[in-house]
């Protein structure tokens, strides 16, 4: 049983009933109705709750030794083994936009996740599309709140843009995010270092932002490999245009389409990243 797609919003939704319970009142009596409830569907999986959950009374009732099995396989990745199979990171920056709703039905038709650098100020305005994007086991990067060249910024005014992003996803979502990629892909190494969350790059720039034709992005992902993080931007409508015949060629090929994270097994805070993991190259 594969029960990687409905993990993370039961998860969101248990953040965000845990919140709420609190905001209520401090007693636990809401914690101890909603935290079993949710372990129900959970059971099953085999996958361990997250540590915020360790401690709490997550046992359900129908599956007494649930929530000890989970907690014996503790940073078990979901989704498949990059080490072992061919996988691939697309990931999408500078949304929320118009067209990032129709690029989620298409990633979701597909089974495929990915991963979305947002623009903090964009995330206000659509922030149904961002808690969409979790729920749909994408994961979320902070892509600065109004795409400024950290580089060129003061060390306060760079904290300033990435902290503001922080909080508005934190906002949208309940959730900050877990990965970071500076605009135009320049960052001071001390700022990379002073992050509390992966720094991404990129092994592939599809160069959708300046081709803006999608025959032409689909021609650039042909050179995808296994281990491949490719920058895309769903800001493009001809970029949305493109993504079903990648999924398709690459699909083809046997590739699994997993976020930045499952491809790079445990990122690390603080490290800069441009490609992820991939099976034994044969000689
Ligand atoms: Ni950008």
């Amino acid at each position: 049983m594969y029960c990687g797609p409905m993990l993370r919003p039961l998860r969101i939704l248990a953040g965000w009933l845990e919140t709420m319970a609190s905001m209520v009142s401090r007693s636990t009596v809401l914690r101890f109705l909603v935290v079993p409830a949710l372990a129900l569907p959970l059971a099953g999986c085999g996958v361990p709750l997250s540590a915020h959950w360790q401690g709490l009374p997550a046992k359900a009732p129908s599956e007494p030794g649930a929530a000890a099995e989970s907690q014996d396989a503790p940073g078990a990745q979901e989704g498949p083994d990059c080490a072992e199979v061919k996988c691939v990171a697309l990931t999408f920056d500078d949304g929320p936009g118009p067209y990032t709703e129709s690029l989620l039905d298409v990633l979701d038709k597909h089974n495929a996740k990915a991963s979305f650098f947002l623009i903090g100020k964009d995330v206000a305005k659509y922030p149904d599309i961002v808690r969409e994007e979790l729920a749909s086991g994408h994961e979320i990067g902070n892509h600065t709140w109004s795409h400024q060249d950290l580089a060129k910024l003061s060390p306060a005014a760079a904290e300033r843009e990435l902290s503001k992003a922080d909080e508005a996803i934190k906002k949208a979502t309940g959730t900050a995010p877990t990965l970071m990629r500076p605009p135009y892909g320049t960052i001071t190494e001390s700022l990379t270092k002073a992050q509390p969350v992966p720094v991404v790059m990129w092994s592939d720039d599809t160069l959708d932002w300046k081709t803006r034709n999608a025959k032409k992005t689909v021609k650039a992902a042909e050179d995808i490999k296994p281990g491949s993080i490719v920058l895309m931007h769903d800001i493009h409508k001809s970029t949305i245009a493109a993504v079903p015949k990648i999924l398709e060629d690459l699909g083809a090929q046997g590739y699994h389409f997993v976020t930045v994270s499952q491809l790079i097994g445990e990122p690390k805070p603080g490290v800069g990243y441009k490609t992820g993991q991939h099976p034994p190259t044969k000689d």
